[in-house]
């Protein structure tokens, strides 16, 4: 089986309607991408099932959804304006800019640049003659931080008092929301505030197609808890990350944890969830401990008491928050890397089949009549029954072997074709696409297995 490069993906996508080039009619604006019709599918059944498994079937827990401009008071409050931001340094030969932790990981992946301080990454820059990737040289400027918040002006004027920023995190707008959430929905400690949506972040690297982008959506999930409960929250959400990768069919040999040793500037304890993608081991989740940093941070500079009564012991306090976060993008990536295949079928004829799991396959059954003229009537009649349930398409056009082999390549996961039989007696041939066996069955039959099949309900 051929092994799946990132220019195959980023070719696939584009061919079968994932993921374009952002603007691309106008030659594109660098490291923006726009999900085609099949992408969007997709992407939404990634948020669907974390809505599943993180909202629904959780206790005591709530969804929001918060506005991406906020008060600037709340980035300087949670820390981002003065600290969020990445070691960069240029090339003083042909000016090319750089991040240097991330230079310094893809030079050599022991290092675990994230560690070191801007003085260490210097010093390591100099000590090894770190070589320009771009003209060779060895002439860089010094380690410097760059702010990543993309800002912008509010209002006619130009001034600094105007200036608002992207949210760079999902997060900021669960944590202004605690007292709301709290009070509307009765919530007892400890309890969860998620949110699905965008966050932007002028990355000055960004890279490796959807991985690394300046705008990118996040799935965030924030556990309000007592203090001295926080260790053990923490550790089963790094449980819970893992599994949910595992119930959306990545393999537990592909993921792995990656505990930090720098911490941010909120954080006591961190641990990301990384994928084998195939330029490397690369962070699709992160488990954060962030203490009651935000919360106390929020109450200091709004002047509100971000405080929680527990009326069985009569205690006031400020709650600890777990973190659990997810780059749906990067989710997306991951998914379709794990389930794009070349395959050589017997008689020597290669198939691509996108083997993702029916639970998130873009569209689930394939409706083709094998005579058009003949049974294309009643092939209507059964597609327009089953895309009442769920996403179903209907094939008319070539020869079956092509139209199943068009099914497989976007993951179709089911294919019906309608003969004299279902004019007959109701029952249609059923084709399984990773297995390409076929069996009989009659439309209710039908119905019934794809739904249990596609459902997120284990
Ligand atoms: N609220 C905490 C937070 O934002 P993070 O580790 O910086 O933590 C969370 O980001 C997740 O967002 C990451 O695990 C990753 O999946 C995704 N992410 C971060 N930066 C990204 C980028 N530039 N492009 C795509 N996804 C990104």
């Amino acid at each position: 089986m051929k092994k799946i490069s990132m220019d195959d993906m980023v070719g696939y996508c584009n061919q079968y309607g994932f993921i374009f080039q952002g603007s691309e009619i106008y030659d594109g604006l660098a490291n923006t991408w726009d999900y085609g019709p099949l992408g969007t599918r997709l992407k939404n059944n990634i948020k669907d099932a974390w809505r599943y498994y993180f909202i629904q079937r959780r206790n005591n827990s709530f969804e929001v959804d918060a506005d991406i401009l906020m008060n600037p008071t709340v980035w300087k409050a949670s820390g981002h304006l003065d600290s969020f931001s990445d070691p960069l340094m240029d090339c003083k030969e042909c000016k090319t800019r750089f991040r240097v932790d991330n230079l310094l990981d893809e030079l050599d992946s022991e290092i675990h640049a994230d560690g070191m301080s801007m003085e260490e990454m210097s010093a390591y820059v100099k000590e090894h003659n770190i070589k320009c990737p771009k003209c060779g040289a060895s002439n860089f400027t010094d380690v410097r931080q760059f702010n990543l918040m993309f800002a912008t002006q509010r209002g006619v004027t130009d001034t600094t008092t105007n200036t608002i920023y992207l949210r760079p995190e999902n997060a900021q707008g669960e944590y202004v929301n605690f007292l709301n959430v709290q009070r509307t929905m009765r919530a007892k400690l400890p309890f969860g505030i998620g949110q699905i949506g965008k966050a932007f972040r002028n990355e000055i690297t960004p890279g490796n197609f959807t991985f690394r982008t300046i705008e990118f959506e996040q799935m965030e999930y924030q556990t309000f808890c007592k203090h001295g409960t926080d260790e053990e929250i923490y550790d089963e959400f790094k449980e819970y990350g893992m599994n949910f990768f595992k119930m959306l069919g990545l393999p537990g040999e592909k993921l792995r944890f990656h505990d930090h040793e720098k911490l941010a500037h909120y954080a006591k304890a961190a641990c990301d969830i990384e994928y084998a993608f195939p330029f490397g081991w690369g962070e699709i989740n992160g488990t954060h401990n962030r203490t009651d940093f935000d919360l106390t941070r929020h109450s200091e500079f709004s002047n509100r008491k971000l405080e929680y009564f527990d009326n069985t012991t009569n205690e006031k306090f400020i709650p600890y928050i777990i973190e659990s976060t997810y780059g749906v993008d990067r989710v997306v990536l991951a998914v379709l890397f794990e389930s794009l295949a070349e395959e050589e079928l017997e008689g020597g004829d290669v198939r691509t089949v996108l083997r993702i799991s029916p639970k998130l396959a873009p569209i689930k059954l394939n409706v083709l009549p094998v005579v058009k003229k003949r049974h294309g009537e009643k092939a209507m009649e059964i597609y327009n029954l089953c895309k009442r349930h769920f996403m179903t398409t209907y094939d008319e056009t070539g020869s079956i072997g092509k139209r199943y082999r068009r099914g497989d390549a976007i993951g179709t996961p089911y294919a019906i074709s309608i003969d004299d039989e279902t004019i007959e007696d109701g029952t249609v041939t059923l084709r399984d696409r990773d297995t390409m066996s076929q069996r009989k069955v009659s439309v209710d039959e039908l119905i019934a297995f794809i739904l249990e099949n596609t459902s997120f309900i284990e």
